[in-house]
């Protein structure tokens, strides 16, 4: 079947303002978004540009806005999406570098902030740090984050305030905080106790529609704020 997409495009050097392109390609209906913006780069328009690598929802480069909704376009198939036209936009309230491509770099910054890596000065087991399996399923869902930003780009705390720490780096200081290996929760407590951090959080819920990995942010946020509201820091 003929399918039509409608593509921002914005080329910095050329264009002033973003506009929509639009391209018919031939597709199934279990065919993914992806496999048509590759189809459209290869052999209509190489001059469209888009982020993609795994093709298998593991990387989370390809997130985009979807016919009005923020998910991965390898993740996507045609017979997902309800409207004829498939509109396809970059991800929002990030500074767009040139088409599908947006700047990533301030959304890194944050989630370095949070130092997302295990701190434990304690000597060094003879074999591992251990953890018993109600332990490890306290941040098994945290972990499945592929770093994609579907969901910051999404909430409408970010949009009002780019500073804001975002879903995207909260869940990854959930995922430290209550590592029971790590040994550094004030201090990444203290970090998201900020005019920017989890109280920013409103309670909207887009970030769990955004993400791709079906991750409770919203669950992991509010656990981090009852923690800050019981812990003396
Ligand atoms: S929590 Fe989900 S939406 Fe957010 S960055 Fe991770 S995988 Fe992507
Ligand atoms: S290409 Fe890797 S998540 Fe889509």
């Amino acid at each position: 079947m003929k399918v039509t997409f409608k593509i921002q495009r914005f080329i910095p050097e050329n264009d002033t303002k973003p506009s929509f392109k639009e391209y018919v390609v031939e597709a199934q209906p279990n065919t993914t978004i992806l496999d048509c913006l590759n189809d459209i780069r290869w052999h209509y328009d190489e001059t469209l540009s888009f982020r993609r690598s795994c093709g298998h929802a593991i990387c989370g480069s390809c997130a985009m806005n979807i016919n009005g909704k923020n998910g991965l376009a390898c993740q996507t198939h045609i017979q997902d999406l309800k409207s004829g036209v498939i509109t396809v936009k970059p991800l929002p309230s990030f500074p767009i570098i040139k088409d599908l491509v947006v700047d990533l770099d301030k959304f890194y910054e944050k989630f370095n902030k949070i130092k997302p890596y295990l701190i434990n000065d304690e000597p060094v087991p003879e074999k591992e740090r251990l953890q018993s399996p109600e332990q490890q399923k306290l941040i098994e869902e945290s972990t499945t984050c592929i770093l994609c930003a579907a969901c910051t780009s999404s909430c409408p705390s970010f949009w009002a305030d780019d500073d804001y720490l975002g879903p995207s780096a909260l869940l990854k200081a959930y995922r430290y905080i209550f590592d029971t290996r790590d040994t550094a929760a004030e201090e990444r407590l203290s970090i998201v106790n900020d005019k920017h951090g989890v109280f920013r959080c409103h309670t909207i819920f887009n970030c769990n529609e955004a993400c791709p990995k079906d991750i409770n942010i919203t669950n992991h946020i509010a656990k981090l704020k009852t923690a800050l509201v019981t812990t003396k820091l």
